[in-house]
């Protein structure tokens, strides 16, 4: 998605001078569509199977929707999703209320992070606020996730208070960026 445009497409790719037979290939960040819904709820399942026995299994549950429950979640929700080689490697969701954005359900697979694609979901996230004239942007994560955490962090996210035993008796921190 380009910034400011309202276009739909953005392509990240490594900076040159970290190119090599190593390096990660290109991928790309688009808005979802209902032909995606298959992916992204295989997509989901991988993420939260790391987290199954360290987190409640109704929480697990939750996150992990089917085709029909995520049809849902699209309601009133607008995702993004990554793909590289035509495999979806991440998804993010932007939900809009009241003149802020809240992020839901960011999550990367396991194989592909630390290649900067949760920076470039929740940036495609923060454009997609800032196209829709948003004045904040804001995420509710477990307080256990401190990867989310930095990330946000490094994106200039600021705490802005914790939520105690808030989603399954778990404790949820809260982020923002004014826009
Ligand atoms: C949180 C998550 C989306 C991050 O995705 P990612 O693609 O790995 O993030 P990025 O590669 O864009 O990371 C950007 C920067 O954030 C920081 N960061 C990311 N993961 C980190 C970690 N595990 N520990 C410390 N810092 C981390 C680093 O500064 C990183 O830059 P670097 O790799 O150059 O050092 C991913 O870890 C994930 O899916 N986690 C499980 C689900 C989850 O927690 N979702 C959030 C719900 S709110």
């Amino acid at each position: 998605m380009a910034a400011e445009s309202g276009s739909d497409r953005r392509v990240d790719r490594p900076p040159a001078a970290e190119k090599s037979d190593a390096a990660p290939r290109p991928f790309a960040v688009e808005r979802l569509t209902h032909h995606d819904i298959n992916d992204i709820c295989a997509l989901y399942r991988r993420v939260w199977e790391e987290f199954r026995g360290k987190l409640p299994d109704d929480l697990i549950k939750a996150w992990e929707p089917t085709p029909l429950e995520f049809t849902s979640w699209m309601e009133g929700v607008t995702y993004f999703a990554a793909r590289r080689d035509g495999k979806m490697i991440g998804a993010v969701g932007c939900e809009l209320a009241d003149g802020s954005c809240r992020i839901v359900h960011l999550g990367v697979d396991p194989d592909s992070r630390r290649q900067g694609v949760g920076t470039a979901l929740t940036n495609a996230a923060t454009e997609w606020a800032r196209h829709n004239t948003c004045l904040s942007i804001w995420v509710d994560a477990l307080t256990k996730f401190e990867a989310a955490v930095e990330v946000l962090r490094h994106l200039g996210f600021q705490d802005a208070g914790v939520l105690h035993k808030h989603y399954w008796s778990e404790d949820v921190r809260l982020l923002e960026k004014i826009l």
